[in-house]
This record gives structure tokens, C-alpha cells and sequence, in this order.
């Protein structure tokens, strides 16, 4: 959908109900449902633009420790908290998975369950948010595939390429909604003196290469040969290929990503001796950005395979990950084939 003059303006809420009838059962569920999305995501900018006000309340970690064995920051436990409990009563979900929560999310009796289910990283970038730096929220839509009313662990495990919509928002110096429910992917900017997400990046492209890498080089000497060998390439000077590549590393993967899609060039989390599987979880951070990649004309892939393909066996299962221009990822592949 490119951009026209009836669309300047165009709130997000009006965008879903035309994407709904395009694609998605023109049932209203799936627009009822990103609905609740974009309303967790006004709560959560609110709060997060108004946390250096009430920093003791707000900002700091939270005394416990999540899953992954991370430390888990107040923001964390406000965005999930608000999510499970919006969408939990939608009525369109029939079982949830969060980055913050080891078990999969039933959906109490009381709410009535739905034919869609979720994955989510309410809040992602924790480690940025005492910095004032931008983080965001991560999601993924899957039609529920196992039997009966309610949802089982089944339905969290699909491969990415069944995903129906996948989205994230970004909270920085303005908040922008970025999704695509396999329609191409858009991008709308929350107006916060009328409380609407409004569209500003319709039918978003990603260059076919860049110029910039984004990676934790802190770990370079725990890599693989082949993934040295491709760091040290973009680092060679070479006019023709726009060598040597600039390095970005913001440590948030939705801000590494939105700048990915908009600028181009390539973002890793690769394997390494300490983490096997690298950082990034395939459920609600990899198979999302993943949709979003390709919808956008990029790529996704482990280094060996599309992260599209890829059937989780667990919950937050990790996956090391390659995203962005098609070149720059189709390169990686190359150097990583040496290993
Ligand atoms: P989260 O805050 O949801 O746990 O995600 C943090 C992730 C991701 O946002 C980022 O790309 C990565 O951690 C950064 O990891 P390093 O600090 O190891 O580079
Ligand atoms: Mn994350
Ligand atoms: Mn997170």
C-alpha cells in the first residue's frame, strides 16, 4: 500500500480495518485484537515518557530475577503487566507467551478465548532504560492450530513463516508503531496531543545493501573464525562496496532493527563460545523482526538457514541471528559457510 494523498493522515486504527479486510478473516477479531496492542503501547509511552519524573517509582530494577536469569527493571514488569491484562480480556487470544514469564499465559475462564495467540517482549532493551536510551515492545500473531477452546504450549512453537502479523514499538524521541500483517510493513507516529498513532513510514523498504553493522564486537574473541573473518571484511577499506562500514550498536534490538529498516546494512547477535545459540530469542524477538524483514524486501536468517523456518521446541529458545539488506545477510552467510 504506497503511499497517497487519502492516507496522509491515516490513524492506525482505520490502517488495521483496511489491512483486516484485505487480508485477515474480515471477522473484526484480528483489528480488535492489534487494537489492544496499540493501546498497551500509549500506556507504556505515557509511562515511560514520565518515568525520569517519578525515577524512584518507575525506573530500577524490580528485586527479581526473570527466566533468563536477568535482572528484571520495574518497566519490565509495568509493560508486561499492562499486556497480559489488556489482552488477556480482548476475548481474541486463546493463550499468550512473554519473555518475562517461564510458562505459557492461560486466559482466565471469565474472558472467553479467541483464535489468535501471542508472543510478546514487553519491554525490550531493558539494559537502556536508566540511560534515557530507546527501547520497545515486540510482538508476534499466530492463528491458534492446536484443538479445543483453549490454547496449549503447541500454538507458542509454530515456525515464523505462519505468523499472520508482527509488530514492535519504539519508544524514543517520538513513539512509532511499526507493523505488517503480511501486507507490506508501515509505520505510524503516536500524535500524543490526540492520543492517535498516525501514519508516517507507509509500505516501508529496506535497502537491498547498506553500509552499517551492528554488533556486540565486546564479544569478537569468543566468535567463530567465519564471523571474524566477516567483521574484519567490513572493516577493510574498499570504495566500490562502501567499505570500511560504519558501526552502530545502540543494545536494543528494536532500535538496532528500526534503524536496520530504514537505513539498511546488517544487525547480528551470532553464536559464540559463551552462548551457543547467541542472545535473541526466536519466538518473541527473531521470528517477529524476521516477518518484518522480508515483508520489508530484506533478509533473516541463523547464518546457515532463514529464521523464518525455524520450529522452536521451547519457549525462549535462542537462535543466533542475521537481519537486514538481502546482500549484506547473503555476505554473512558466505563468510559463516567458511566455519
Ligand atoms: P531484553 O531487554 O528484552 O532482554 O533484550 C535485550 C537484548 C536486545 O534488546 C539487545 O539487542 C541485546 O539484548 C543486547 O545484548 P548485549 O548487551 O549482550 O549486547
Ligand atoms: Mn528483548
Ligand atoms: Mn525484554
Amino acid at each position: 500500500m504506497s503511499e497517497n494523498k487519502e492516507q496522509t493522515g491515516l490513524t492506525l486504527t482505520q490502517h488495521i480495518r483496511l489491512e483486516q479486510r484485505a487480508f485477515a478473516s474480515a471477522t473484526g477479531e484480528f483489528s480488535g485484537l492489534l487494537h489492544e496492542i496499540l493501546v498497551a503501547g500509549k500506556i507504556i509511552s505515557r509511562e515511560i515518557n514520565t518515568a525520569g519524573l517519578e525515577a524512584e517509582l518507575v525506573l530500577g530494577v524490580a528485586g527479581t530475577t526473570n527466566v533468563h536469569g536477568e535482572e528484571v527493571q520495574k518497566l519490565d514488569e509495568y509493560s508486561n503487566n499492562t499486556i497480559i491484562q489488556l489482552l488477556q480480556r480482548c476475548g481474541h487470544l486463546a493463550i499468550m507467551g512473554s519473555e518475562e514469564n517461564e510458562e505459557p499465559i492461560h486466559i482466565p475462564e471469565q474472558y472467553g478465548t479467541g483464535k489468535y495467540v501471542l508472543l510478546m517482549d514487553p519491554l525490550d532493551g531493558s539494559s537502556n532504560i536508566d540511560v534515557n536510551v530507546s527501547i520497545g515492545t515486540i510482538f508476534s500473531i499466530y492463528k491458534k492450530v492446536s484443538p479445543g477452546e483453549k490454547g496449549s504450549v503447541e500454538d507458542l512453537l509454530q515456525p515464523g513463516n505462519q505468523q499472520v502479523a508482527a509488530g514492535y514499538i519504539i519508544y524514543g524521541s517520538s513513539t512509532v508503531f511499526v507493523y505488517t500483517a503480511g501486507n507490506g510493513v508501515h509505520g505510524f507516529t503516536l500524535d500524543p496531543s490526540v492520543g492517535e498513532f498516525l501514519l508516517s513510514h507507509p509500505d516501508m523498504k529496506i535497502p537491498n545493501k547498506g553500509t552499517i553493522y551492528s554488533v556486540n564486537e565486546g564479544n569478537f574473541n569468543l566468535w567463530s573464525e567465519g564471523q571474524k573473518k566477516y567483521v574484519e571484511y567490513l572493516r577493510e577499506s574498499d570504495k566500490a562496496t562502501g567499505r570500511p562500514y560504519k558501526a552502530r550498536y545502540i543494545g536494543s534490538f528494536v532500535s538496532d532493527f528500526h534503524r536496520t529498516l530504514l537505513k539498511g546494512g546488517i544487525f547480528m547477535y551470532p553464536a559464540d563460545e559463551k552462548a551457543p545459540n547467541g542472545k535473541l530469542r526466536l519466538g518473541y524477538e527473531c521470528a517477529p523482526m524476521a516477518f518484518i524483514a522480508e515483508q520489508a524486501g530484506g533478509k533473516a536468517s541463523t547464518g546457515k538457514e532463514s529464521a523464518m523456518d525455524i520450529k522452536a521446541d521451547k519457549l525462549h529458545q535462542r537462535i543466533p541471528l542475521y537481519i537486514g539488506s538481502t546482500e549484506d545477510v547473503e555476505m554473512a552467510e558466505k563468510f559463516l559457510a567458511e566455519d
